[in-house]
């Protein structure tokens, strides 16, 4: 190609580019109107994630077999079942005890999480809400509109509701099988018109966002580089939503990352926020430094699966959960955890017990995690620093065998440091030295897995 075909070339690709991002844009959402939309959400830090479907009755077991692979929510593809012989079997066995969901946001509000995201339709194709356009869904199955149960459960207990939609769908005739996306063996694109599945994916997810009340978030799942954006008629649909949802917040996976399975590039959401989406979406990873000038959320399983496993004991800690929160919330985004109920809808153990843990800590702890900001002094090595307009906190981890804790001067006065454990909030000792202060502790932290130090700004 000369020189001069490439100029043109790329101009061309650059002048549809910028029509694209205006013609496309939502109508005049200032800065200052995005950041009142995403205002609970930044300040809500922790929310619980719950993948649940009929993959939830064999628990990552198939005619007598463990399937491979870490997410149970993926045995029909692990164990190659056709569509037909998974509904045949599943289908009738779903039967949710009642008060499941009850069961599930108090078990959310009693750890500290703001919000719940809920499957409401994963991979398997199953819709948790009742759909007029098949009766692949919880309503024909058992009776019950299932996600209406979580919805009301999740507003009773005063938190947010997020539905996860999933745009890939393993049990609807006409979904596109390959271009990237997983699919189960044997399905081929031969016969299928990926536009008729399109038209029900749009329907379904019109009727999540208009029957159940206000939907806080919409939280896509997933795309390939190959199968993103418009293969789902994209910009439609997300109109479609924020026009019945004008004060939603969306994740960004209708559309791919070049490089890591965290839904679109951060740079694209920088540029396109609105229609590519609100935030990113790490997964089971916490960034280093978290992710510059763009919201997020790191999505995490306690154990290895996010669908409910009989054979995944590889349960995290409940001192290793305290502390992603604190780790993700001190670089700035939200920690969303998740629990993967059994087919009756009851919580494992493990995860009840964790979700205690955690909340026994944020009891005491949570203002030091609620409408925080990241650390303005990066990771000191004995913990977390997060702030708020007029203080520091210092979550520690590490208790120092000197007593002291330094920690940098913010070219501020310091008025007041205590324990934030300690109900009397009896002022600890400091000392400013060349660039901070030294802070005289007890000799013992309250907390074995965070102590949080308050330091109170004039
Ligand atoms: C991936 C997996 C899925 C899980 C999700 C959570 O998309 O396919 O099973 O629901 O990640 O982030």
């Amino acid at each position: 190609m000369n020189i001069k075909l490439l100029v043109t070339t790329l101009a061309i690709a650059l002048a549809s580019h910028s029509f694209a991002a205006t013609a496309t844009q939502p109508k005049a959402e200032t800065p200052e109107q995005r950041d009142a939309r995403m205002s609970w959400w930044r300040e809500a830090r922790f929310g619980m994630f719950v993948h649940w479907g009929l993959y939830s009755i064999p628990a990552g077991e198939w005619d007598g077999k463990g399937t491979k692979g870490h997410g149970k929510e993926w045995i029909q593809k692990q164990a190659g079942i056709p569509a037909d012989v998974y509904e045949k079997r599943l289908y009738p066995q779903f039967n949710p005890k009642e008060g499941f969901a009850e069961e599930w946001a108090k078990a959310a509000n009693m750890a500290g999480c703001k919000y719940i995201v809920f499957t409401t339709k994963h991979h398997e194709g199953f819709a948790m809400h009742d759909s007029a356009v098949t009766t692949f869904d919880a309503k024909d199955a058992c009776g019950r509109d299932l996600l209406k149960e979580v919805v009301d459960a999740t507003k009773a207990e005063g938190l947010k509701f997020g539905a996860y939609y999933s745009v890939i769908d393993w049990h609807h005739p006409h979904a596109y099988a390959g271009f990237g996306l997983p699919t189960v063996k044997g399905v081929t694109n031969q016969g299928r018109d990926n536009s008729i599945y399109v038209d029900y994916l749009h329907k379904q997810v019109e009727e999540i966002v208009t029957g159940y009340g206000d939907i806080d978030i919409l939280w896509w799942d997933f795309s390939k580089p190959d199968c993103q954006g418009e293969s789902w008629r994209a910009k439609e649909l997300v109109s479609m939503v924020r026009k019945h949802q004008p004060n939603m917040v969306m994740n960004n996976r209708l559309y791919a990352s070049k490089n890591s399975f965290v839904g679109a590039d951060s740079n694209l959401l920088k540029e396109w926020d609105s229609e590519i989406g609100d935030f990113t979406t790490p997964e089971q990873s916490i960034p280093d430094t978290g992710v510059e000038g763009v919201d997020w959320e790191t999505c995490m399983t306690m154990n290895k699966t996010w669908g409910y496993s009989k054979f995944d004991n590889n349960w995290k800690s409940s001192e290793e959960l305290i502390r992603n929160l604190i780790d993700v919330v001190s670089k700035g985004g939200n920690y969303l955890l998740n629990i993967g109920p059994k087919a009756d809808g009851s919580i494992p153990e493990q995860s009840v017990q964790r979700m205690q843990a955690i909340g026994k800590w944020m009891d005491v702890n949570s203002d030091a995690i609620y409408g925080t900001s990241a650390s303005p002094f990066g990771k000191p090595q004995w913990g977390r620093y997060t702030s708020k307009a007029d203080r520091l906190y210092a979550h520690v981890f590490d208790w120092p065998v000197s007593g002291k804790l330094t920690i940098p001067n913010a070219d501020r006065k310091v008025s007041k440091v205590y324990l934030l454990a300690d109900s009397a909030q009896n002022a600890l000792p400091i000392e400013s030295v060349g660039g901070g202060w030294i802070i005289s502790l007890p000799s013992q932290g309250l907390d074995a897995v965070a102590t949080v130090v308050v330091v109170q700004y004039e």
